[in-house]
């Protein structure tokens, strides 16, 4: 994709994971966007170590097929990434969860948060995943309107569930069942 920002590509990672700098360059955009309030599971901004092993650890099921991550680049430097992990418990592992989707503010609304997340559903796909899932903050407008545009269903809701400081939630399931879809 070519934009006013320069030249964009989504990418999927392979088993080699990401660089050290590319990995600190995700632990930043992390940190700048829970610092401003992102509902990404985190109260507080992430230590970069806390990124790197969440990333190694991605990384590390993307081997097996038990892992997906997608980044976002933006001449050649990562501005978003998403990734999805297969269900641990055995009754559950032909599922999988969609656990985030990340895009750099400054690129949102371009079409990037979109096009990982579609890339991540065709690797779901390639991976024979089933169902993938999701779970959001109910008051992120714009993640709803991607995932429900992308196919995504609503199967339930926990009201106020979701707290940061006083403030509560409702926190939103999703699922995109894959069955008889193929790539
Ligand atoms: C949610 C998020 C990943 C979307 O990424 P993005 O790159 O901005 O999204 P896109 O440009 O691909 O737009 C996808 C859809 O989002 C919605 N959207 C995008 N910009 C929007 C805006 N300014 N206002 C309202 N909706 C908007 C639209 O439905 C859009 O669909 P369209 O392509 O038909 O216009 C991004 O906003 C983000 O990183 N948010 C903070 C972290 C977060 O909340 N992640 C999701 C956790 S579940």
């Amino acid at each position: 994709m070519n934009s006013a920002v320069g030249y964009s590509e989504v990418r999927l990672i392979g088993t080699g994971g990401l660089t050290r700098s590319e990995t600190e360059t995700v632990a930043e955009l992390l940190h700048g966007l829970v610092a401003g309030g992102a509902a990404l599971g985190w109260v507080s901004p992430p230590a970069p170590d806390e990124v790197a092993v969440l990333l190694a650890d991605v990384t590390a099921g993307i081997g097996p097929g038990d892992a997906a991550l997608a980044v976002a680049y933006v001449e050649e430097a990562p501005v978003g990434f998403g990734y999805w992990r297969r269900y641990e418990r055995p009754t559950h592992r032909v599922n999988a969860d969609l656990e985030k989707i990340a895009v750099a503010p400054e690129h949102q609304g371009a079409g990037l948060g979109r096009t990982l997340t579609t890339v991540l559903i065709a690797a779901a796909v390639q991976h024979s995943i089933e169902v993938l899932t999701l779970d959001l903050r109910g008051d992120n407008a714009r993640a709803v309107a991607l995932y429900e545009s992308l196919g995504f269903r609503r199967y339930g809701t926990l009201e106020n569930f979701v707290a940061r400081g006083p403030a509560r939630y409702d926190k939103l399931f999703y699922a995109l069942d894959l069955r008889g879809v193929t790539v």
